[in-house]
């Protein structure tokens, strides 16, 4: 989704900006600027499209200066145009706005504004905030003030960024529901919605909070919040892996991340299964053994990737911890009202920990009462730092579109919840210690699994000239399908559509024939009679069969089309083995059809709009 880059220093600010928005790229886009002061001149320039068209402009017309500010834009209000890119220059010339996030009211500002004589040149809500900007500066030249001034007539949610050619050197941010972070540097300031922006200058930072207003120049910054006054806020050191932002010899990200998956679940279960009791311990949930004792139910709240990693937590938390468990769309949740009572226990599942959904939900959890929890990759995130507590999944750096090692972070990090909640019950000490070793076998189980890309890319070939396919799973694979199938659309554009195996009969089969592929994820497991007569019954109808299942299952395997296996391990490991195939063949369809796979159109790494 958007992204901002802001810099004030010594050297010139557009290499550094170029850089900052090629890091944030990641996230999702379709137009790109930047505006820098020079001389007390401004220079916007702005194109629809890669930040390489951006560059490629600045070569024949560059913008000199050592402060600016730029953008990346994911079109909400306006299509994806030059016009309709940021920068956005207000009034007179005076300013000049990046902005994250969604101004609600900006219809009755816009007019209130044309009336007064101003005309708009884009389509976008953030224009009137240049203009509100540009109004109140006037003559002056206290930029911050101005700022301030016009922020109570925002209705919605910002991040924003504002420079002036009245006062170079000056990069105001402000922030309401949309993330920035200052970056700290020796004689330069940066700021960004996101720290991977400006972690090669700095790796120290302070996150801006709702309703606080910056002013950064190069040797000093003041932040202010808008009922408390002056803040001195709380330094960061964020860790940086150099090359946890390098394609690292892959050809996307999301085939490295993919093949990151057995130590992406090494290190969520690092330090937090206790083999000698038989359990998993979380230092962050802030909660005594008593007090998850009397839990009586679960809410999971989250989007997308997350609220499929939630679904396989409640099948894990059922089956395990006999708990009842309720996987809620944050969406839906935060507006439900949905009846809570005092020993529900609410989690809301984010990577980025920045998802306006997600935040939402959470925050209707909290304003009900609730203590909140959150299961989270990215620290210091606006998620994980308004949860009362939480379990971060130290996945690193999700940089693919497509997530994929965050999902295989989550499951294993509910896996252990679900052991943990079950050991303050009923569950067994011997089956506990179950649990903990069928956990420690993944990474390499995982590994074993990822050996097989090369029959997973020639099933891919089965998959690419469809036009829709379906994905079945019985029980805990239901989600595992459910993930399988959001992966394909998201990056081959494939329709696909993940459904309960036995459900197929009240519907989709209709849907079935030589063109219509079915993905079944089948593993060994309680129910797999059943699955293997669901499979014959595609077969009936001359669906092509692409099956995920249990190696040396030869019924399985003479029903399919093309056999993905997977070692044969307990069924609550299962998941995290199974979704690798899936991950792997939504990446080969997507190659074969030509996609940009770490850029997939339309999509946002983290979507911070409602
Ligand atoms: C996953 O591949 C998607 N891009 C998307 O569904 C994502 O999982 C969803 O937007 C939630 O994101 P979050 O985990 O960062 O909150």
């Amino acid at each position: 989704m958007c992204g901002i880059v802001g810099y004030t220093g010594a050297h010139e600010a557009s290499p550094i900006l170029l850089a900052g928005l090629r890091r944030l790229e990641y996230r999702g886009y379709d137009s790109s600027g930047i505006a820098t002061i020079s001389d007390s001149q401004m220079i916007v320039r702005k194109k629809s499209g890669r930040v390489r068209v951006l560059e490629e402009a600045l070569v024949v017309e560059p913008a000199p200066g050592s402060c600016g500010i730029s953008h990346t834009r994911w079109a909400t209000h306006g299509p994806a145009t030059d016009r309709n890119a940021h920068p956005h220059v207000g009034h007179g010339g005076t300013v000049a706005v990046v902005h994250n996030g969604v101004i609600e009211n900006h219809s009755s500002l816009r007019k209130e504004l044309e009336a007064r004589g101003i005309v708009f040149k884009s389509q976008t809500d953030t224009e009137v905030i240049a203009h509100l900007i540009a109004v109140e500066l006037g003559d002056g030249d206290d930029l911050l003030a101005a700022v301030e001034a016009i922020l109570p007539r925002l209705e919605g949610t910002y991040g924003l960024a504002v420079v002036s050619p009245r006062c170079p050197g000056q990069v105001i941010g402000a922030r309401l529901g949309s993330p920035l972070v200052l970056g700290l540097g020796e004689g330069e300031h940066l700021i960004a919605s996101d720290p991977v922006a400006i972690l090669p200058h700095t790796s120290r930072v302070a996150f801006l909070q709702d309703g606080e207003v910056v002013r950064v120049t190069p040797h000093d910054f003041e932040i202010r919040h808008r009922e408390r006054g002056s803040i001195t806020p709380r330094i960061d050191r964020i860790d940086w892996k150099p090359d946890a932002g390098e394609l690292s010899g892959y050809d996307h990200y999301m085939q490295k991340e993919i093949h990151e998956q057995p130590d992406t679940v090494r290190d969520a279960c690092r330090g937090r299964l206790r083999k000698a009791e038989g359990t998993a311990y979380f230092g962050g949930l802030n909660m005594s053994p008593r007090q998850l004792r009397g839990i009586r139910r679960v809410v999971f709240a989250a989007c997308g990737t997350s609220w499929h990693a939630a679904l396989v937590g409640e099948y894990l938390i059922e089956r395990l911890a006999r708990l009842p468990v309720e996987v809620e769309y944050a969406s839906e949740f935060r507006y439900r009202n949905a009846p809570l009572d005092s020993r529900t226990l609410v989690f809301v599942l984010s990577q980025s920990g920045e998802t306006a959904d997600t935040l939402g939900a959470l925050r209707e959890a909290t304003r009900q009462g609730h203590p909140t929890l959150a299961i989270c990759n990215t620290v210091g995130s606006t998620i994980a730092r308004e949860a009362d507590g939480g379990i971060y999944l130290h996945a690193g750096h999700e940089v693919g579109v497509a997530s994929t090692k965050a999902f295989s972070a989550q499951v294993a990090v509910l896996t252990m919840l679900a052991l943990e909640l079950g050991r303050l019950r009923h569950l067994s000490f011997p089956d506990g210690v179950a649990v903990v070793e069928a956990l420690e076998s993944v990474p390499d189980l995982i590994a074993e699994v990822l050996k097989t890309e090369p029959i997973i890319a020639r099933a891919a070939e089965k998959l690419t000239h469809a036009q829709s396919a379906l994905y079945l799973g019985r029980d805990i694979h239901f989600p595992v399908a459910l993930e399988g199938a959001l992966k394909l659309k998201e990056i081959s554009y494939l329709h696909a559509e993940g459904y309960p195996t036995a459900e197929m009969k009240h519907g989709p089969i209709a849907l079935i024939d030589k063109q219509t592929p079915c993905v079944f994820v089948a593993p060994k497991g309680s129910l797999h009679a059943k699955t293997l007569s669901n499979v014959e019954e595609v077969r009936a109808r001359l669906g092509p069969i692409i099956s995920v299942g249990t190696e040396g299952d030869e019924s399985l395997m003479s029903l399919s089309d093309s056999f993905l296996p997977i070692p044969d391990v307990p069924e609550i490991i299962q998941p995290l083995l199974a979704v690798i195939p899936l991950q792997l063949l939504a990446y080969h369809v997507a190659r074969l059809r030509g996609c940009d796979i770490d850029k997939p159109r339309n999509l946002a790494k983290s979507v911070t709009v409602e």
